[in-house]
């Protein structure tokens, strides 16, 4: 494409076949064969950079992998004092993901400077693949645009499931750690641009194909630990158990009924490990994770507060120790209110309604957002559906993200004029 599409332009289906077909060529690249999982720093990783590698060279853009193992793009502006956009999402999948959480935000990214391939723009865009976003590898979300923000190097010893730090995962997949620092965005950054799935059912029930996201809501993860006594599970009387299971079960269910009975408060524990693991051995441990969200960060800290007195009943009552650790706490985030009236405009230019809804999602906006005026796109998940093999996206929401992305590049570059 030399010139950028007009409205009703076929070229617009192109550019999101391109796009679509981009995702399904990155699904490959995956830990576990027949799924969708690439988790951080993992080997298929190398492969989605790769990948993304080509797309680029034919745009022109120089590409590397910092060492936070995040991919980036830079397009430069000839103007000497251009300002930097950083237009991104994460290449990093929950177990058994779909192909769209994340990814679809980094294709984009690319997408939109081929639609913009031939027209100059007044700031710098640098395209960026965020190596973690989803927490899975080790417990701790975010690893990728921490590094961006410079935040990273206290998540260096940090541990995974097989006692290796990330400081080794990133020696191992071939990078230097040494030079975490450099990855550290640097220069005049004008704002963040994300493109997202939805992930939720909200834009699908009002028969919205984009949603402009005021707010990522704040959240808070845990690991908790219940300690019983592991032993006969024949000659045990009930009244003689100390099980970790059923008290970490009271836990969940007490999690759960906190959360249906607090507007806007999402609760989910998502892991288990049951130790010893055996059908005929009382359960001694058991370690999990807890999940916490709302849009109001009080509201959270007060059930998450409530939970924790909780824990502690459950487990006297039960002759159980517990240990909690805080893994991580991310405030809810706002929308930059300029940056976004900016992509308002251009949903508004380009027929859609602007209004507004909150993220339940954790993005990376939440990070670079703390640092720089953020601002989110959402396309329509049908079924709502996300963190499933069968999430999904729509062909012509994704024109429309690339139709009001594009206006949004050129209002800027009217801006930075
Ligand atoms: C990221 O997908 C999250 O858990 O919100
Ligand atoms: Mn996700
Ligand atoms: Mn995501």
């Amino acid at each position: 494409m030399t010139t950028s599409p007009t409205v009703n332009d076929p070229a617009w289906s192109e550019l999101a076949q391109r796009a679509l077909a981009c995702c399904a060529d990155l699904a490959a690249c995956t830990e576990v064969p027949g799924q969708i999982t690439r988790t951080f720093l993992s080997a298929p990783m190398h492969g989605a950079h790769a990948r993304l590698d080509v797309w680029a060279a034919d745009l022109g853009l120089d590409t590397q992998v910092d060492a936070a193992g995040n991919w980036r793009a830079t397009r430069r502006s000839p103007r000497p004092d251009a300002r930097t956009l950083v237009i991104g999402s994460h290449l990093d999948t929950v177990p058994n993901a779909g192909a769209y959480d994340g990814v679809l935000g980094v294709v984009l990214g690319l997408s939109l400077l081929e639609a913009l391939r031939a027209t100059p723009l007044p700031y710098h865009v640098e395209v960026v693949g965020f190596s973690e976003e989803e927490g899975v590898r080790f417990g701790v979300p975010f690893i990728g645009s921490r590094a961006l923000i410079g935040t990273a190097d206290g998540l260096l010893q940090v541990t995974d499931a097989q006692g290796k730090t990330v400081a080794q995962a990133i020696t191992d997949y071939g990078l230097d750690v040494g030079t975490l620092g450099d990855a550290q965005l640097s220069g005049d950054v004008l704002g963040y641009l994300e493109l997202h799935i939805e992930q939720g059912p909200v834009l699908e029930a009002e028969a919205r194909p984009l949603g402009l996201v005021e707010a990522i809501a704040g959240q808070s993860r845990l690991s908790l630990t219940f300690t019983g006594k592991a032993n006969h599970a024949g000659t045990t009387p009930m009244r003689l158990r100390r099980d970790a299971l059923t008290g970490a079960s009271a836990f969940v269910l007490a999690a759960e009924t906190l959360a249906q009975n607090t507007p806007g408060l999402v609760a989910t524990v998502g892991s288990l490990i049951v130790l010893p693991g055996a059908g005929n051995v009382i359960p001694g441990e058991v370690q999990l994770t807890l999940d916490l969200r709302h849009a109001q960060d009080e509201v959270r800290r007060e059930a998450l507060a409530r939970l924790l007195a909780q824990a502690g009943q459950i487990a006297e009552e039960r002759g159980l120790s517990w240990t909690s650790e805080l893994r991580m706490e991310e405030l809810a985030t706002p929308m930059n209110p300029a940056l976004t009236a900016l992509l308002e405009q251009a949903l508004r230019a380009e027929g859609h309604s602007a209004a507004a809804v909150v993220s339940g999602a954790g993005h990376d906006a939440m990070l670079l957002g703390q640092v720089w005026p953020a601002a989110m796109l959402f396309l329509r998940s049908p079924g709502g559906l996300s963190h499933h093999p069968d999430e999904a996206v729509l062909l012509p929401d994704v024109e429309a993200a690339l139709q009001v992305g594009t206006r949004f590049l050129r209002l800027l570059a009217e801006e930075a004029r």
